[in-house]
């Protein structure tokens, strides 16, 4: 086969494996067997193989992954993703209609959607082609988790036809169906893997893995509901929201247009009742502004759209006994009281425990053992006590006594003013407390060990083989071959997570490569209180190494950057302790990080490459000036003392010397502060 013969046979097969993903997944409407559809892929995967200079970005062959995200970067989304305003109530719903009607004079009508419980994700299409998907983030940033997204079926990699806009974005939920769950969930308990809680909690963990080739597996849907752009084809959202199936995207077959806040009743009556027969999650019903000119008229608060509002299902609520109290430690010591309940069924589930949060909820709901109790069940996965029936209380009830020991290891609990929560102080020898610090360790922002995450952790603790974290580099095969443990699930359903050959193999790697992890992050994994990712970076710059930090005083410390009296005092009681720094030996001795790699001193940027800066006067605080001096280096620039010709700014703050004032002027050097600084920067 020539090049010329291969390139058009990868793009006829790709048109080809376009059509038919369209014709399964979107029309349900198979035009050939399974096994003729792979065997196309088959084909067209191998080519490319051999001809990778003609793979296209969006190749039908990325529906199987391939593709490995190391790091998910972080993308600006071109319009903030908002949230919406939501109630639980009839009457602000009515609340809501009135307003509208207020604020707009002409007629108007809802578009009423589902509420799909899953993963808000941004997708951009350019001239046709799925460019970026990314998550929600804090609103303003997200994830860009194009390649995992790439692996879903229903959402089109190349629009079809040729009336879509240059560029646009479509917004929509991606969930985890149910089938795919406990599918997933079975398999998962099979190899000894902790069960997700819910379908969200597993389509968050799948757009997150590195290996698209498991993300395909996990079989994730997705549904649109909302459209961006600045030459979109139709005057509102329901027309542009419909249009879009002539482009290859599934439409949700779930909205319906209403014509008053009546018909917006009926629709939420009608999925309450039926949202059981649904294949994935709900959690409410949305309603839409349907015209964008009214939309408009309408706008935004700072949050949310003032033309659109959620209503969420109330949580389902029952009444049942408090039969005991029990404690749980928390990793930072704090303790959490928590109710042991009669067994009840709760939305789907039997419940044993729920939340009492802390000893001031307990005083403030008066609740005695004995007591009848309301649960609720709401988003969140653990169910909470809101009440107690005062009126079925017996003389048999008895007041709680709330603990004064910890019931982990009897250290005496201490419990600062102001704060709700009990602590236990012993830190070093309080058992969760200890495991809380190794879950730290290996979490992802820290060590990213995710080989040893849900659970495993837990396994290798209870056999009491890790008291600190540099015990995890001295597991070895046989220590965690064979290694089991029973988990018993809140539906009294007995698991077994078993170390197997494959399971050691991957923990055992994951430690050894975040020997790699660079310093600052290793200074943020150790777990000193108050050091999170920012500090931990400023110190790791400042002091360059683990030895300069721990021989720094309390007023060196809070000369940095960022660190003020509570952080420093924090660090220096952390290396005070004879058991952190045998902890830090033992980790050097492993040839974990503990000094900057020159890498990390080339510059993040070359913004300010072959700029030349002379600092002058005084700033608000000797920080800033040493910061200002920092970015200057860390985007590529040089500092230089005297102004010269070479001078390409000098950046001054209060009281500039008068020489270096006139020298600039005599040379024409821009003079800035350091405001305008930081502008340059962004
Ligand atoms: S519209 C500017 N429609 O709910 C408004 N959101 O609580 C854009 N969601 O962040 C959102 N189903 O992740 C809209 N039919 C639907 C939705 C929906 C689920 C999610 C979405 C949003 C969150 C707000």
């Amino acid at each position: 086969m020539t090049k010329e013969e291969a390139k058009a046979r990868i793009e006829q097969l790709t048109k080809l494996i376009n059509h038919h993903n369209y014709n399964y997944y979107m029309l349900s409407k198979p035009e050939i067997s399974d096994y003729d559809f792979d065997m196309l892929l088959v084909e067209l995967i191998k080519l490319e193989k051999d001809y990778p200079a003609f793979i296209d970005i969006n190749s039908p062959s990325k529906r199987v992954g391939g593709d490995i995200t190391k790091e998910f970067k972080q993308i600006k989304h071109r319009y903030p993703m908002l949230s919406l305003g939501n109630t639980y109530s009839e009457a602000e719903l009515i609340e809501f209609d009135n307003r509208i009607k207020k604020l707009i004079d002409t007629d108007y009508e809802y578009i009423c959607e589902l509420k799909y419980d899953g993963i808000a994700i941004g997708l951009t299409y350019i001239n046709g082609v799925l460019q970026s998907a990314v998550t929600r983030g804090d609103g303003t940033h997200g994830d860009d988790v194009t390649n995992n997204v790439r692996t879903i079926k229903s959402i089109p990699l190349q629009l079809l036809g040729t009336s879509f806009p240059n560029e646009f974005e479509i917004r929509g939920e991606i969930v985890m169906p149910h089938k795919s769950f406990e599918k997933l969930n079975e398999e998962r308990i099979e190899i000894g893997e902790m069960p997700f809680a819910n379908p969200r909690n597993a389509a968050s963990g799948s757009l997150k893995m590195q290996d698209s080739t498991e993300v395909a597996k996990r079989n994730l849907d997705y549904y649109l509901y909302y459209m961006l752009g600045e030459s979109l084809p139709f005057e509102s959202h329901y027309e542009n929201l419909t249009k879009v199936k002539e482009w290859g995207f599934k439409v949700p077959e779930y909205i319906e247009k209403c014509k008053n806040i009546e018909d917006v009743f009926k629709f939420i009556k009608k999925w309450d009742k039926q949202r059981d027969k649904l294949s994935f999650d709900i959690d409410g019903i949305v309603i839409k502004v349907n015209l964008y000119r009214q939309q408009e008229e309408l706008g935004f608060t700072s949050k949310s759209p003032r033309w659109a509002i959620a209503y969420k299902f109330k949580a389902e609520r029952v009444i049942t006994v408090l039969k005991s109290i029990s404690y749980q430690v928390g990793r930072t010591g704090a303790i959490t009281p928590v109710a042991n309940l009669e067994p009840v069924l709760l939305a789907g589930t039997t419940v044993k425990r729920a939340t009492l949060h802390n000893a001031d909820q307990v005083e403030k709901l008066d609740i005695r053992i004995g007591d009848a109790v309301f649960v609720e069940k709401g988003g969140e996965i653990i169910p909470k006590i809101i009440g107690v029936d005062y009126g079925k209380r017996t003389l048999f009830s008895t007041p709680v006594t709330y603990i004064d020991k910890c019931p982990e290891c009897g250290t005496k609990l201490t419990r600062n003013k102001g704060e709700a929560n009990h602590y236990c102080p012993n830190e070093n020898g309080c058992p969760p407390q200890i495991k809380g610090k190794i879950e730290h360790f290996i979490s992802r922002k820290a060590m990213n060990i995710d080989s040893l995450g849900e659970g495993k952790v837990e396994v290798i603790f209870d056999k009491g083989l890790l008291n600190n974290i540099a015990d995890l580099y001295d597991l070895s095969y046989d220590m965690l071959y064979d290694l089991e443990k029973t988990f018993i699930s809140d539906e009294g359903k007995t698991r077994i997570m078993k170390f197997k050959e494959k399971t050691v193999n991957n923990i055992l790697a994951g430690i050894a490569n975040s020997i790699n992890t660079p310093f600052e992050r290793v200074l943020y994994s150790i777990g000193i209180r108050f050091v999170g990712e920012t500090v931990a970076k400023k110190l790791a710059y400042h002091y360059k190494n683990i030895d300069a930090i721990i021989n720094s005083t309390y007023d060196e410390l809070i000369e940095v950057e960022e660190i003020g009296e509570k952080i420093a005092e924090s660090i220096n009681s952390f290396f005070k302790e004879p058991n952190n720094i045998n902890i830090i030996d033992r980790l050097k001795a492993k040839g974990i990080q503990f000094a900057m790699t020159e890498d990390a001193f080339t510059p993040k940027s070359d913004t300010l490459k072959g700029k030349s800066f002379v600092i002058s006067g005084s700033f608000s605080s000797p920080k800033r000036r040493k910061e200002i001096e920092q970015l200057i280096e860390d985007n590529g620039g040089k500092n230089a003392s005297a102004v010269s010709s070479k001078t390409s700014f000098v950046v001054a703050g209060e009281n500039m010397g008068p020489e270096k004032l006139k020298k600039a002027n005599d040379l024409g050097i821009p003079i800035i502060n350091d405001e305008d600084f930081m502008n340059m920067l962004r």
